[in-house]
């Protein structure tokens, strides 16, 4: 690998030092949950790679001068230029975050007791599809199950089941068709653009409006041009471009792929679909022209989507993902493969035999690296995705015990990714002894968040 990222830091924040006492201290005093940890307790922060990129002094720059009139500013116009280049869909609504960008969407198309049909629903896609009465179902392919894998699009839509759903019983019950790019839910697995293509030929046979969630919309581009024959040489722009084109419209949390701190939106082809978004949207989120963003958000958003786009930029980044997911492999520690961009995903199942689902060893994993390095990072497993009895007992496990470590734009360099695989390392070298956890108080809804636990010595 020769690529080097195409920026330099210019400014840098300092990292909290601490010791393992104070972890310790921290983390009991968290309930065990990392989402409850004060930031100036963590060392690196691989939580999420949402809102975490390092802007750019050209991002700075342009939010500096940003226009903030309630009504048609400037940095709107920038903003949506932006994404309709992008997209060339003729209605770009901006919105504050992803969640709200699905809830007016969801809103607008999906009625209680539809289904809505998915790759993988991101939680808070979940979440704001059963919080209609609605139902999120998801149809990951076969080829994900096996997490050793090296097939190239582990993130795709399962076809047939698709086609079966569409055909079924159910068939009237299907309002949408929801396709998450790369599938973070999915092992952070990207979509071929002829399973997209295959999916969306389907849903409009029968009449089912299609969409993407596209919050990873450039890095999916990249693995495509890297994967999906057919595809070598093509620019990621050219990608992503006919990507949006294969659907009905998306929504897009602009954390991730726009570098933003804050920022989402929604693209649609349909008008009257796009009206009725549009009033909803200054109804709870704020005008059309600026639907509760701030000015400098959508100027740095304007910036951020052409920023991301840079194949330099790109090749850098998964090569960084891919560099450390080697080096956790050669520490003892595996990950799902093959790895994608935005996150790894330890395989924390196989490298704590000694725990049962019940004591969760995905999340002893992500309590282990936090205590032995300060290191941040959220269990994806039956924690996350398991059902629960009334005292909180695991009845049904997830089908694996992962731990997805994020990796946040332009912000850590290979130093602390090597610290990050040493740490690792160190854990892989005694896993018998990490305790397993129990649950101690969980809400119904997004439990993660919220929930507190407790080791099991
Ligand atoms: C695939 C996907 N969809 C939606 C969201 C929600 O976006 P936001 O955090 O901006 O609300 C996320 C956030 O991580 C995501 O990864």
């Amino acid at each position: 690998m020769r690529s080097f990222p195409p920026y330099r830091a210019q400014v840098v924040a300092e990292i909290p030092v601490t010791t393992r006492a104070e972890r310790e201290r921290a983390l009991a005093a968290a309930g065990y949950n990392a989402f409850n940890l004060p930031a100036r307790m963590v060392t690196i922060d691989l939580l999420t790679d949402s809102g975490t990129g390092a802007v750019s002094t050209a991002q700075e720059a342009a939010a500096a001068a940003a226009d903030r009139s309630y009504a048609g500013s400037d940095s709107f116009f920038r903003f949506r230029e932006a994404l309709s280049e992008l997209t060339h869909y003729p209605h770009i609504l901006p919105v504050h975050q992803g969640r709200a960008a699905e809830r007016v969407l969801f809103t607008s198309v999906l009625r209680a007791g539809q289904i809505s049909v998915s790759n993988t629903h991101f939680d808070t896609t979940r979440a704001n599809v059963e919080l209609l009465g609605a139902e999120a179902r998801d149809l990951p392919c076969a080829e994900f199950g096996d997490l050793d894998s090296l097939e190239p699009f582990k993130g795709n839509i399962n076809l047939d089941r698709l086609e079966q759903l569409l055909t079924g019983p159910e068939a009237d019950r299907v309002g949408m068709v929801l396709v998450t790019i790369t599938n973070n839910g999915g092992g952070g697995q990207p979509v071929s653009m002829a399973n997209l293509a295959a999916a969306s030929r389907l849903a409009r046979a029968h009449g089912v409006p299609i969409f993407l969630d596209a919050a990873r919309f450039a890095e999916n581009a990249w693995l495509v041009v890297q994967r999906e024959e057919g595809y070598a040489g093509k620019t990621p722009r050219a990608v992503a471009e006919e990507a949006f084109g294969l659907v009905d419209g998306a929504v897009a949390s602009l954390k991730k792929d726009g570098i933003s701190p804050m920022g989402a939106f929604i693209g649609l082809t349909d008008p009257e679909l796009a009206q009725r978004c549009e009033t909803n949207l200054i109804a709870t989120e704020g005008f059309r022209t600026y639907g509760g963003l701030g000015a400098h958000d959508l100027d740095r958003v304007a910036k951020g989507l052409h920023e991301v786009l840079d194949p330099h930029y790109l090749e850098a980044r998964a090569d960084e993902a891919a560099r450390l997911a080697q080096a956790a492999n050669d520490a003892g520690v595996d990950i799902v493969q093959p790895p994608g961009i935005h996150a790894l995903y330890l395989n924390a199942g196989r490298l704590l035999p000694h725990l049962p689902a019940s004591r969760f060893p995905g999340h002893s994993l992500a309590c282990e690296l936090y205590l032995e390095g300060g290191i941040r990072c959220v269990e994806l497993g039956s924690l996350y995705l398991g059902t629960l009895d009334e005292n909180n007992e695991l009845v049904t496990p997830a089908p694996f015990e992962l731990v997805r470590i994020a990796l946040p734009r332009r912000v850590y360099s290979q130093g602390h990714y090597e610290y990050v695989a040493e740490v690792l390392g160190d854990i892989a070298k005694n896993p018998d002894r990490v305790p397993g956890y129990r649950i101690v108080d969980a809400p119904k809804i997004l439990r993660h968040f919220n929930l507190r636990m407790a080791p099991v010595s």
